[in-house]
């Protein structure tokens, strides 16, 4: 059977996206492990607008790097894309761990996801709290308003495991510091991460690759919806709740459409409709290999993936270094 227009538009816009996160992974390999983060930033940031200027969409960007007053470039509510195309929603980090890539520590990415125009949550830039595991479980095996003990011994049950064969992967940061006693005084293990809980979140999706079981603790909700956004692809579950420290963060989701501050979203919550993600590694990492340079070229790898069919490509890329 011919595949229809749409759905053939759909497969090469997927292509265009791979690339999106190629040029910004590309343009920020000479500053890896440099020790500068806005520099790598800037040099993503660049990178990714141009490419993504290219591509045929109506596309704004929804998630991206902050307000108009604050960022210069793929601020939120910015157009992007040629008007040509489909009208689309794009949330995008062009650096996710940008100290990461500043120290040549593992599992920095670009990332990038695309869907139908208002399908993506217009997270504001506050924080979340986050809850994620892997495909294979009935939905609510584990939930926010659980304990963090309550987690670990809710999954270990529906695993069929022990509470000790559990790993849970968490941002090292004092606020969490009472998150971790709990969860160790269950006996299960901690991957503590000190950046970069998009990646976090995906290593649940492949637990066997990664031996990570469920992602937990707080997090910028921008990055939650990207997550979301892959586990959709992925499968797996991922819930947030936004966090708010005072009145202006609560101004900044009454701003973004956001009336119910309390509210626990899903993943097909956080992403209503079909979503093409795509990731590249910077520095590697369990879910990709980093950028490996060597004279006269540069090689990238990319997950790029698709909700509607639940393809999961993987890339490599070798340019030539101009
Ligand atoms: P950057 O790439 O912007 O540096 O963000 C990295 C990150 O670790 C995210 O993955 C995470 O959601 C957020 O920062 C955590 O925020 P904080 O450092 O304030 O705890």
């Amino acid at each position: 059977m011919m595949a229809d227009a749409k759905d053939f538009q759909d497969r090469m816009l997927s292509l265009g996206l791979a690339r999106v996160s190629e040029a910004a992974a590309l343009a920020s390999a000479r500053l890896v492990g440099r020790g500068d983060e806005k520099a790598a930033d800037q040099a993503a940031v660049n990178a990714m607008r141009d490419q993504l200027n290219l591509l045929d969409i109506a596309g704004v960007v929804v998630i991206g790097e902050g307000e108009r007053d604050e960022a210069p470039m793929l601020y939120i509510g910015e157009e992007v894309g040629t008007g040509k195309g489909p009208a689309v929603d794009i949330a995008l980090d062009p650096l996710e761990g940008t100290t990461l890539t500043a120290k040549d520590m593992p599992n920095a990415l670009t990332v990038i996801a695309m869907a139908p125009r208002g399908t993506l949550l217009h997270a504001p830039d506050v924080y979340m709290d986050k809850l994620a595991i892997g495909p294979g479980f009935a939905v609510d095996t584990v939930t926010l308003d659980m304990s963090p003990a309550e987690r670990v011994r809710a999954l270990a049950r529906a695993k069929g495991c022990a509470p000790s064969d559990i790993t849970v992967c968490i941002l090292e940061r004092p606020r969490h510091e009472a998150m971790i006693a709990e969860v160790r005084a269950t006996g299960a293990a901690i991957r503590l991460i000190t950046d970069g809980d998009v990646a976090g979140v995906i290593h649940c999706a492949e637990a066997e690759i990664t031996g990570i079981d469920m992602y937990m603790g707080s997090g910028g909700a921008p990055e939650g919806v990207l997550a979301a956004s892959a586990l959709k692809c992925m499968g797996g579950q991922i819930y947030g709740r936004l966090l708010f420290r005072n009145e202006d963060e609560k101004a900044r989701a009454k701003k973004a459409g956001i009336t119910d501050l309390n509210r626990v979203y899903t993943r097909d919550e956080m992403v209503t409709a079909d979503v093409i993600f795509a990731a590249t590694g910077v520095t590697s990492g369990s879910i990709l290999s980093g950028i490996k340079r060597e004279p006269g070229w540069m090689t990238t790898e990319t997950l790029l993936m698709r909700s509607k069919t639940g393809s999961v490509r993987r890339m490599t890329y070798r340019s030539p270094v101009k």
